[in-house]
């Protein structure tokens, strides 16, 4: 079920025709469907059930408030990579307990937030923002911990602030998770993680620190990762590991396997979710019956399919070599085509015959090919190129599919195109969940020029 189909030839988000949102919040929007979100999220878990695992969502693949919300009330964690996304994890009603903090750059101020809510940059708006006053919500659960130098600095933060941190090292594997260059995190050319040979000499070495306690692993090698095999690998290195770590004297109690897990953008593309969890559950379950705790950071598949793009054509251009289908949206509303050439499904909104399958090539007659390009000024401002259509014209609708991860989470302004609304849809209702940015508030901090006091560095230096 992805909550979006078509209903006597309009398509619907779960029970709301999309020409009615087009014409009551305007396009570019993302439209998520909570029937699937619901649904995503309870077949992560029932997959996984045999290891009864910690689900953290991972804020970045869509952030917004009110999708944490929903998540948080189907009993997820979160999984945040900033100080910004631990905010936000708060706002969702989120026990910084149930919070899992990642990220290569964590900077003192975060570490700060993440120990200890008085240093929250939301102290002051908490409140007007309808959360709880941060101060007071003690430490994150758990950071996933990315190099040495990150170690000290918690370690450091920790010991001032008079608490102790709870960490797992993040492993790197060199697995090969075979997925994009971009999005592949898991090999030792990566900036992510520590090289396995270095893990168990890092837990001697800070054995009994006073800020922080290593509790366990964790590993994220790649997103999204199309076959299973890679997670059989990396998983088998983090349990040699935590078998080296125990022989060495340490209590690992706690393994995070991260995210990737798979989301068919074209029908049929990769194995369904339930094969992963059947290898991996065999591999795992004598060890959670012994008392290690699992963690998943699933983000895509939460959300991907639970989200649409709803855009206008404003131009249909038959060219000399090619035809382009020009929409209001563009690489600033859906950067995942231009950035990493992914597939995202297109398909007008009225459509009077069947369901088109999902597919690049979905074998129907009569059908055009077009670039389904943005109004930004780049070329390689387009959200599919040489696709069959049925025949556009001006004005029309299309929904670009499986856009609710990472679509509106790395949205800009590019070309001064103020961020798109959201919409949530949930049976018979819609709610706009986040108003479309308006041209004044996207020129609000460069309102007024501020001129810096360089004669205080002077003074300071001299
Ligand atoms: N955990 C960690 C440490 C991660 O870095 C990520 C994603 C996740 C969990 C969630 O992965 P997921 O379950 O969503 O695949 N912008 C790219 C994806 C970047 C993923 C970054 N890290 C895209 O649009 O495909």
């Amino acid at each position: 079920m992805h909550g979006f189909d078509w209903q006597d030839g309009q398509l619907h988000a779960e029970e709301v025709p999309l020409e009615v949102i087009a014409e009551q919040v305007g396009t570019p929007t993302y439209v998520y469907s909570a029937g699937a979100i619901r649904h995503s999220f309870g077949r992560l878990a029932s997959a996984f059930a045999p290891l009864a695992p910690h689900l953290h969502y991972a804020i970045k693949a869509s952030p917004n408030l009110h999708l944490c919300r929903l998540l948080r009330q189907l009993g997820a964690g979160m999984d945040v990579v900033s100080g910004g996304e631990l905010e936000r994890a708060w706002l969702a009603g989120t026990p910084m307990a149930d919070v899992v903090f990642a990220g290569v750059g964590k900077s003192d101020q975060e570490i700060h937030a993440a120990l200890d809510g008085r240093f929250s940059p939301l102290r002051d708006a908490a409140a007007h923002l309808g959360a709880p006053d941060p101060a007071g919500r003690g430490p994150v659960g758990l950071f996933n911990i990315e190099s040495e130098s990150e170690l000290s600095a918690i370690d450091r933060v920790a010991r001032e602030l008079g608490t102790r941190a709870r960490a797992c090292v993040r492993v790197n594997p060199n697995v090969d998770p075979h997925t994009h260059e971009y999005t592949t995190t898991g090999k030792e050319e990566n900036k992510f993680g520590i090289d396995a040979d270095r893990i168990v000499p890092l837990f001697d070495a800070w054995r009994d620190a006073p800020g922080v306690e290593l509790v366990g692993l964790h590993a994220h090698i790649g997103s999204p990762v199309p076959t299973v095999a890679p997670y059989l690998e990396a998983t088998r290195v983090q349990l040699t590991l935590l078998d080296d770590l125990v022989a060495r004297g340490h209590r690992p109690t706690i393994l995070n396997l991260g995210g990737g897990w798979p989301v068919a953008y074209q029908e049929g593309e990769v194995p369904e979710l339930e094969a992963y969890a059947e290898e991996l559950v065999p591999l795992l379950a004598e060890r959670v019956r012994e008392g290690l705790q699992v963690l998943l950071e699933p983000g895509r598949a939460v959300v991907a399919n639970a989200g649409i793009l709803l855009t206008r054509v404003e131009h249909v251009k038959r060219g000399r070599a090619k035809s382009f289908v020009v929409c209001d949206a563009g690489m600033h509303t859906l950067l995942r085509p231009a950035l990493y050439r992914a597939f995202h499904f297109v398909w007008p909104v009225a459509w009077e015959h069947a369901a088109p399958r999902r597919l690049e090539h979905p074998g129907l007659p009569d059908l055009e090919i077009s670039d389904i390009v943005g109004p930004i000024c780049e070329t390689g401002d387009f959200l599919a190129r040489g696709r069959e259509l049925p025949r556009i014209v001006r004005g029309e609708l299309l929904a670009v599919f499986s856009a609710g991860a990472y679509g509106m989470s790395m949205a800009s302004n590019y070309n001064d195109h103020g961020r798109v609304a959201e919409v949530l849809v949930d049976g018979a209702g819609a709610r706009v969940i986040n108003e479309r940015q308006s041209l004044a508030a996207l020129l609000e901090t460069e309102r007024q020029a501020r001129e810096l006091d360089l004669a205080a560095r002077a003074a300071v230096g001299a």
